[in-house]
Protein backbone atom coordinates (compact mmCIF):
# COMPACT_ATOMS: atom_id res chain seq x y z
CA UNK A 1 0.00 0.00 0.00
CA UNK A 2 1.18 3.14 -1.11
CA UNK A 3 -0.35 6.36 1.54
CA UNK A 4 0.07 10.12 0.87
CA UNK A 5 0.37 11.82 4.29
CA UNK A 6 -0.42 15.56 3.85
CA UNK A 7 1.43 17.49 6.90
CA UNK A 8 3.02 14.82 7.86
CA UNK A 9 6.16 17.14 9.47
CA UNK A 10 3.51 18.27 12.03
CA UNK A 11 2.92 16.98 15.54
CA UNK A 12 0.31 14.17 14.74
CA UNK A 13 0.92 13.31 11.10
CA UNK A 14 4.92 12.77 11.79
CA UNK A 15 4.09 10.13 14.44
CA UNK A 16 1.50 8.64 12.32
CA UNK A 17 4.27 8.10 9.30
CA UNK A 18 6.82 6.61 11.89
CA UNK A 19 3.79 4.39 13.36
CA UNK A 20 2.42 3.29 9.67
CA UNK A 21 6.11 2.40 8.69
CA UNK A 22 7.07 0.25 11.21
CA UNK A 23 3.52 -1.24 11.61
CA UNK A 24 2.99 -2.03 8.08
CA UNK A 25 6.37 -3.46 6.24
CA UNK A 26 4.51 -3.68 3.08
CA UNK A 27 3.53 0.06 3.07
CA UNK A 28 5.47 3.26 1.38
CA UNK A 29 4.60 6.15 2.47
CA UNK A 30 5.02 9.98 0.57
CA UNK A 31 4.77 13.08 3.15
CA UNK A 32 3.73 16.22 1.33
CA UNK A 33 4.30 18.87 4.04
CA UNK A 34 4.83 23.14 3.44
CA UNK A 35 6.99 23.49 6.10
CA UNK A 36 5.00 26.21 7.70
CA UNK A 37 6.13 27.46 11.09
CA UNK A 38 4.82 23.76 12.72
CA UNK A 39 6.22 21.83 10.39
CA UNK A 40 9.54 20.21 11.12
CA UNK A 41 11.75 17.94 8.51
CA UNK A 42 13.77 16.66 11.38
CA UNK A 43 10.45 14.78 13.11
CA UNK A 44 10.89 12.59 10.02
CA UNK A 45 14.47 12.24 10.58
CA UNK A 46 16.45 8.27 10.59
CA UNK A 47 12.80 6.52 8.78
CA UNK A 48 13.75 3.74 5.77
CA UNK A 49 14.99 5.81 2.50
CA UNK A 50 13.62 2.82 0.37
CA UNK A 51 9.77 3.43 1.75
CA UNK A 52 9.90 7.41 2.47
CA UNK A 53 9.73 10.22 0.40
CA UNK A 54 9.75 13.73 1.21
CA UNK A 55 8.11 16.62 -0.81
CA UNK A 56 7.86 20.39 0.04
CA UNK A 57 5.14 21.88 -1.00
CA UNK A 58 1.65 23.44 -0.62
CA UNK A 59 -1.97 21.68 -0.70
CA UNK A 60 -3.63 24.36 -2.61
CA UNK A 61 -1.31 23.74 -5.15
CA UNK A 62 -3.47 22.01 -7.55
CA UNK A 63 -1.02 20.44 -9.87
CA UNK A 64 1.17 18.91 -7.43
CA UNK A 65 -1.74 17.50 -5.78
CA UNK A 66 -2.88 15.94 -8.49
CA UNK A 67 0.25 14.19 -9.30
CA UNK A 68 1.11 13.06 -5.83
CA UNK A 69 -2.34 11.69 -5.66
CA UNK A 70 -2.33 9.80 -9.02
CA UNK A 71 0.57 8.37 -7.56
CA UNK A 72 -0.66 6.67 -4.07
CA UNK A 73 -3.53 4.52 -3.11
CA UNK A 74 -4.68 6.17 0.18
CA UNK A 75 -4.00 9.57 1.46
CA UNK A 76 -4.37 10.30 5.09
CA UNK A 77 -4.74 14.14 5.28
CA UNK A 78 -3.64 15.97 8.20
CA UNK A 79 -2.57 19.00 6.99
CA UNK A 80 -3.89 21.90 8.29
CA UNK A 81 -3.27 25.40 10.34
CA UNK A 82 -4.47 24.04 13.90
CA UNK A 83 -3.56 26.37 16.49
CA UNK A 84 -6.63 28.63 17.75
CA UNK A 85 -4.47 31.17 18.61
CA UNK A 86 -2.86 31.75 15.87
CA UNK A 87 -6.79 31.31 13.93
CA UNK A 88 -7.54 34.43 16.26
CA UNK A 89 -5.07 36.63 15.21
CA UNK A 90 -4.78 35.62 11.97
CA UNK A 91 -7.84 33.99 10.08
CA UNK A 92 -6.77 33.22 6.45
CA UNK A 93 -4.09 30.69 6.78
CA UNK A 94 -6.85 29.00 8.51
CA UNK A 95 -9.21 29.36 5.79
CA UNK A 96 -6.75 28.51 2.75
CA UNK A 97 -5.07 25.78 4.28
CA UNK A 98 -7.92 23.83 6.00
CA UNK A 99 -10.48 24.70 3.34
CA UNK A 100 -9.39 25.58 0.15
CA UNK A 101 -6.15 23.02 0.13
CA UNK A 102 -9.09 20.26 1.42
CA UNK A 103 -11.10 21.42 -1.63
CA UNK A 104 -7.60 20.30 -3.32
CA UNK A 105 -7.22 17.14 -2.41
CA UNK A 106 -11.06 16.09 -2.55
CA UNK A 107 -11.03 17.44 -6.60
CA UNK A 108 -7.41 15.10 -6.73
CA UNK A 109 -8.88 11.94 -5.00
CA UNK A 110 -12.31 12.09 -7.02
CA UNK A 111 -10.74 12.42 -10.32
CA UNK A 112 -7.84 9.47 -9.57
CA UNK A 113 -10.70 7.66 -7.92
CA UNK A 114 -8.05 7.17 -4.59
CA UNK A 115 -9.51 6.11 -0.58
CA UNK A 116 -8.94 9.40 1.51
CA UNK A 117 -9.46 9.45 5.05
CA UNK A 118 -9.98 12.92 6.70
CA UNK A 119 -8.72 13.97 9.52
CA UNK A 120 -10.98 16.62 12.00
CA UNK A 121 -10.82 17.59 15.32
CA UNK A 122 -14.04 17.20 17.56
CA UNK A 123 -13.63 21.30 17.87
CA UNK A 124 -16.13 21.61 15.33
CA UNK A 125 -18.98 20.68 17.61
CA UNK A 126 -18.21 23.57 19.98
CA UNK A 127 -18.51 23.53 23.61
CA UNK A 128 -20.03 21.79 26.43
CA UNK A 129 -21.12 23.02 29.56
CA UNK A 130 -19.08 21.51 32.39
CA UNK A 131 -21.98 19.97 34.03
CA UNK A 132 -23.53 18.52 31.18
CA UNK A 133 -23.87 14.88 30.64
CA UNK A 134 -23.36 14.55 27.31
CA UNK A 135 -20.69 14.03 25.38
CA UNK A 136 -19.97 14.81 21.71
CA UNK A 137 -20.90 11.79 18.90
CA UNK A 138 -20.93 11.52 15.47
CA UNK A 139 -24.63 12.73 15.88
CA UNK A 140 -23.67 16.20 17.48
CA UNK A 141 -24.53 19.07 15.61
CA UNK A 142 -21.85 20.85 14.46
CA UNK A 143 -21.80 24.89 16.03
CA UNK A 144 -17.65 25.86 15.97
CA UNK A 145 -16.51 28.82 18.09
CA UNK A 146 -13.09 29.97 16.45
CA UNK A 147 -12.02 30.42 12.78
CA UNK A 148 -9.68 27.22 13.78
CA UNK A 149 -13.14 25.30 14.42
CA UNK A 150 -14.94 26.96 11.80
CA UNK A 151 -12.42 26.28 9.22
CA UNK A 152 -12.53 22.33 10.21
CA UNK A 153 -16.05 22.30 10.20
CA UNK A 154 -16.25 23.77 6.37
CA UNK A 155 -13.26 20.99 5.62
CA UNK A 156 -15.36 17.89 7.01
CA UNK A 157 -18.69 19.49 5.37
CA UNK A 158 -16.61 19.38 2.27
CA UNK A 159 -15.55 15.76 2.03
CA UNK A 160 -19.23 14.60 3.08
CA UNK A 161 -20.39 16.32 0.54
CA UNK A 162 -18.36 15.06 -2.11
CA UNK A 163 -19.08 11.52 -0.91
CA UNK A 164 -22.62 12.14 -1.73
CA UNK A 165 -22.73 14.07 -4.44
CA UNK A 166 -19.50 12.25 -5.80
CA UNK A 167 -18.96 8.75 -4.59
CA UNK A 168 -15.22 9.72 -3.29
CA UNK A 169 -13.99 6.67 -0.50
CA UNK A 170 -13.79 8.90 2.52
CA UNK A 171 -13.83 8.85 6.15
CA UNK A 172 -13.34 11.30 8.93
CA UNK A 173 -12.00 11.16 12.12
CA UNK A 174 -12.87 13.91 14.95
CA UNK A 175 -10.16 13.01 17.90
CA UNK A 176 -10.24 15.31 21.08
CA UNK A 177 -6.55 16.90 22.37
CA UNK A 178 -3.61 15.26 21.67
CA UNK A 179 -0.69 15.20 23.69
CA UNK A 180 3.34 13.50 23.53
CA UNK A 181 6.46 14.13 21.54
CA UNK A 182 6.92 16.51 18.43
CA UNK A 183 4.05 18.26 19.29
CA UNK A 184 4.55 22.30 18.54
CA UNK A 185 5.83 24.68 22.48
CA UNK A 186 2.58 27.03 21.35
CA UNK A 187 0.17 24.15 22.79
CA UNK A 188 -0.72 24.29 25.97
CA UNK A 189 0.93 21.31 27.61
CA UNK A 190 4.66 21.63 25.74
CA UNK A 191 4.49 25.38 26.19
CA UNK A 192 3.83 24.75 30.34
CA UNK A 193 6.89 21.82 30.56
CA UNK A 194 9.05 24.06 28.52
CA UNK A 195 8.60 27.33 30.44
CA UNK A 196 9.26 24.63 33.38
CA UNK A 197 12.63 23.76 31.72
CA UNK A 198 13.34 27.30 30.84
CA UNK A 199 12.75 27.92 34.48
CA UNK A 200 9.65 30.56 33.50
CA UNK A 201 6.34 30.33 35.09
CA UNK A 202 3.56 27.89 33.74
CA UNK A 203 0.87 30.29 31.97
CA UNK A 204 -2.87 29.61 32.59
CA UNK A 205 -5.85 31.27 30.75
CA UNK A 206 -8.60 32.36 32.98
CA UNK A 207 -9.88 30.41 35.48
CA UNK A 208 -7.95 27.06 34.34
CA UNK A 209 -11.81 25.48 34.83
CA UNK A 210 -11.93 24.61 31.26
CA UNK A 211 -11.73 20.73 30.31
CA UNK A 212 -10.19 18.99 27.41
CA UNK A 213 -10.62 15.16 26.49
CA UNK A 214 -6.59 14.44 26.83
CA UNK A 215 -5.46 11.17 24.22
CA UNK A 216 -1.94 10.27 23.53
CA UNK A 217 -1.03 10.75 20.32
CA UNK A 218 -0.03 7.45 19.83
CA UNK A 219 -3.55 6.18 20.46
CA UNK A 220 -4.70 8.72 18.31
CA UNK A 221 -2.92 7.44 15.11
CA UNK A 222 -3.90 3.73 16.37
CA UNK A 223 -7.74 4.75 16.12
CA UNK A 224 -6.56 6.12 12.43
CA UNK A 225 -4.51 2.95 10.84
CA UNK A 226 -8.17 1.23 12.42
CA UNK A 227 -10.11 3.27 10.23
CA UNK A 228 -7.84 2.81 7.31
CA UNK A 229 -7.75 -0.79 7.53
CA UNK A 230 -11.66 -1.80 8.13
CA UNK A 231 -13.96 2.02 8.55
CA UNK A 232 -16.88 1.78 6.58
CA UNK A 233 -16.55 4.70 3.65
CA UNK A 234 -18.81 7.68 4.13
CA UNK A 235 -18.98 6.95 7.97
CA UNK A 236 -17.17 9.49 10.74
CA UNK A 237 -15.60 8.00 13.65
CA UNK A 238 -14.91 9.82 16.77
CA UNK A 239 -11.74 9.22 18.96
CA UNK A 240 -11.08 9.80 22.58
CA UNK A 241 -10.01 8.19 25.19
CA UNK A 242 -11.93 9.34 28.53
CA UNK A 243 -9.09 11.91 29.51
CA UNK A 244 -11.33 14.72 30.36
CA UNK A 245 -9.46 17.05 32.50
CA UNK A 246 -9.55 20.40 33.88
CA UNK A 247 -6.68 23.05 32.67
CA UNK A 248 -5.59 23.64 36.26
CA UNK A 249 -5.50 20.27 37.46
CA UNK A 250 -3.32 19.08 34.28
CA UNK A 251 -1.00 21.80 34.79
CA UNK A 252 -0.63 20.87 38.66
CA UNK A 253 0.16 17.54 37.62
CA UNK A 254 2.94 18.68 35.12
CA UNK A 255 4.07 21.03 38.01
CA UNK A 256 4.33 17.57 40.57
CA UNK A 257 5.91 15.67 37.97
CA UNK A 258 8.90 18.36 37.52
CA UNK A 259 8.83 18.43 41.28
CA UNK A 260 7.67 22.10 41.36
CA UNK A 261 4.99 23.79 44.07
CA UNK A 262 1.50 23.43 43.13
CA UNK A 263 1.09 27.07 42.71
CA UNK A 264 4.00 27.76 40.78
CA UNK A 265 1.99 29.00 37.58
CA UNK A 266 0.80 32.60 36.56
CA UNK A 267 -2.77 33.77 35.88
CA UNK A 268 -2.81 35.20 31.80
CA UNK A 269 -5.30 36.73 29.87
CA UNK A 270 -7.94 34.39 28.74
CA UNK A 271 -8.59 33.55 25.20
CA UNK A 272 -11.80 35.35 23.58
CA UNK A 273 -14.29 33.09 22.92
CA UNK A 274 -12.89 30.41 24.86
CA UNK A 275 -14.40 26.91 24.83
CA UNK A 276 -15.27 25.32 28.29
CA UNK A 277 -15.54 22.43 27.58
CA UNK A 278 -15.09 19.01 24.96
CA UNK A 279 -15.71 15.17 25.82
CA UNK A 280 -15.48 12.09 23.46
CA UNK A 281 -17.70 9.14 23.24
CA UNK A 282 -15.70 7.07 21.63
CA UNK A 283 -18.13 3.94 21.74
CA UNK A 284 -18.79 3.59 17.82
CA UNK A 285 -15.19 3.35 17.14
CA UNK A 286 -14.62 0.81 19.94
CA UNK A 287 -17.19 -1.01 19.00
CA UNK A 288 -17.12 -1.37 15.10
CA UNK A 289 -13.67 -1.56 14.65
CA UNK A 290 -12.41 -2.63 18.09
CA UNK A 291 -9.82 0.24 19.01
CA UNK A 292 -8.84 0.75 22.68
CA UNK A 293 -7.24 3.67 23.65
CA UNK A 294 -3.63 2.03 25.32
CA UNK A 295 -2.63 5.29 27.72
CA UNK A 296 -5.20 5.10 30.11
CA UNK A 297 -3.45 6.99 32.71
CA UNK A 298 -2.75 10.61 31.53
CA UNK A 299 0.27 10.87 34.20
CA UNK A 300 2.25 8.39 32.96
CA UNK A 301 1.59 9.55 29.49
CA UNK A 302 2.61 13.06 30.92
CA UNK A 303 5.21 11.62 32.58
CA UNK A 304 6.73 10.12 29.67
CA UNK A 305 6.12 13.35 27.68
CA UNK A 306 8.04 15.38 29.68
CA UNK A 307 10.73 13.20 29.33
CA UNK A 308 10.84 13.93 26.00
CA UNK A 309 11.04 16.91 26.29
CA UNK A 310 13.67 17.17 28.55
CA UNK A 311 16.14 14.98 26.44
CA UNK A 312 14.81 16.95 23.31
CA UNK A 313 16.13 20.89 24.47
CA UNK A 314 17.92 21.33 20.70
CA UNK A 315 14.32 20.58 19.27
CA UNK A 316 12.14 23.22 20.49
CA UNK A 317 14.74 25.89 22.55
CA UNK A 318 15.63 27.79 18.62
CA UNK A 319 11.50 28.10 18.93
CA UNK A 320 11.24 29.43 22.48
CA UNK A 321 11.57 33.28 22.69
CA UNK A 322 10.12 33.63 19.49
CA UNK A 323 6.60 31.59 20.90
CA UNK A 324 6.76 33.36 24.30
CA UNK A 325 6.97 36.76 22.64
CA UNK A 326 4.09 36.25 20.53
CA UNK A 327 2.30 35.56 23.73
CA UNK A 328 3.04 38.72 25.24
CA UNK A 329 1.86 40.70 22.83
CA UNK A 330 -1.83 39.55 23.84
CA UNK A 331 -0.99 39.52 28.00
CA UNK A 332 -0.84 35.45 27.37
P1 LIG B 1 0.63 20.75 13.39
O1 LIG B 1 0.36 22.20 13.32
O2 LIG B 1 1.64 20.24 14.36
O3 LIG B 1 1.06 20.22 11.95
C1 LIG B 1 0.46 20.65 10.77
C2 LIG B 1 1.40 20.32 9.60
O4 LIG B 1 0.74 20.72 8.37
C3 LIG B 1 2.73 21.06 9.66
O5 LIG B 1 3.80 20.18 9.37
C4 LIG B 1 2.60 22.13 8.56
O6 LIG B 1 3.84 22.48 7.97
C5 LIG B 1 1.68 21.43 7.57
N1 LIG B 1 0.94 22.37 6.72
C6 LIG B 1 0.25 23.47 7.10
N2 LIG B 1 -0.26 24.10 6.03
C7 LIG B 1 0.07 23.34 4.96
C8 LIG B 1 -0.19 23.47 3.56
N3 LIG B 1 -0.91 24.48 3.07
N4 LIG B 1 0.30 22.51 2.73
C9 LIG B 1 1.04 21.47 3.20
N5 LIG B 1 1.33 21.33 4.52
C10 LIG B 1 0.84 22.25 5.38
O7 LIG B 1 -0.79 20.08 13.63
P2 LIG B 1 -1.19 18.75 14.41
O8 LIG B 1 -1.45 19.08 15.82
O9 LIG B 1 -0.23 17.67 14.08
O10 LIG B 1 -2.60 18.45 13.73
C11 LIG B 1 -2.69 17.63 12.57
C12 LIG B 1 -4.14 17.47 12.18
O11 LIG B 1 -4.87 16.88 13.26
C13 LIG B 1 -4.87 18.77 11.86
O12 LIG B 1 -5.73 18.54 10.77
C14 LIG B 1 -5.65 19.08 13.13
O13 LIG B 1 -6.81 19.83 12.84
C15 LIG B 1 -5.99 17.67 13.58
N6 LIG B 1 -6.22 17.51 15.03
C16 LIG B 1 -5.31 17.95 15.93
C17 LIG B 1 -5.51 17.74 17.28
C18 LIG B 1 -4.49 18.18 18.32
O14 LIG B 1 -4.75 18.06 19.51
N7 LIG B 1 -3.31 18.67 17.93
C19 LIG B 1 -6.67 17.09 17.72
C20 LIG B 1 -7.59 16.64 16.77
C21 LIG B 1 -7.36 16.84 15.42
P1 LIG C 1 -4.47 24.25 23.22
O1 LIG C 1 -3.31 23.34 23.46
O2 LIG C 1 -4.23 25.51 22.50
O3 LIG C 1 -5.60 23.36 22.52
P2 LIG C 1 -7.15 23.74 22.14
O4 LIG C 1 -7.30 25.19 22.06
O5 LIG C 1 -7.22 23.11 20.79
O6 LIG C 1 -7.99 23.06 23.15
O7 LIG C 1 -5.11 24.63 24.63
C1 LIG C 1 -5.62 23.66 25.49
C2 LIG C 1 -6.29 24.38 26.66
O8 LIG C 1 -5.28 25.07 27.42
C3 LIG C 1 -7.28 25.44 26.23
O9 LIG C 1 -8.36 25.44 27.15
C4 LIG C 1 -6.50 26.74 26.33
C5 LIG C 1 -5.56 26.48 27.49
N1 LIG C 1 -4.23 27.14 27.47
C6 LIG C 1 -3.73 27.74 28.64
O10 LIG C 1 -4.39 27.78 29.70
N2 LIG C 1 -2.48 28.28 28.61
C7 LIG C 1 -1.71 28.27 27.48
O11 LIG C 1 -0.57 28.77 27.51
C8 LIG C 1 -2.23 27.66 26.29
C9 LIG C 1 -1.43 27.63 25.03
C10 LIG C 1 -3.51 27.09 26.34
Amino acid sequence: MSVLVTGGAGFIGSNFVRSLLAEQPDSTVTVIDKLTYAGNKQNLDGLPEDRFTFVQGDICDAKLIDKLVSDTDIVVHFAAESHNDNSLREPWPFVETNIVGTYRILEAVRKHDKRLHHISTDEVFGDLELDDPTKFSDKTAYNPSSPYSATKAGSDHLVRAWVRSFGVKATISNCSNNYGPYQHIEKFIPRQITNILSDQKPKLYGSGQNVRDWIHVDDHNDAVLKIIESGKIGETYLIGANGEKGNKEVLETILELMDKPKDWFEVVNDRPGHDMRYAIDATKIERELGWRPKYTDIKSGLKQTIDWYTNHKDWWQPLKDAVEAKYLEKGQ
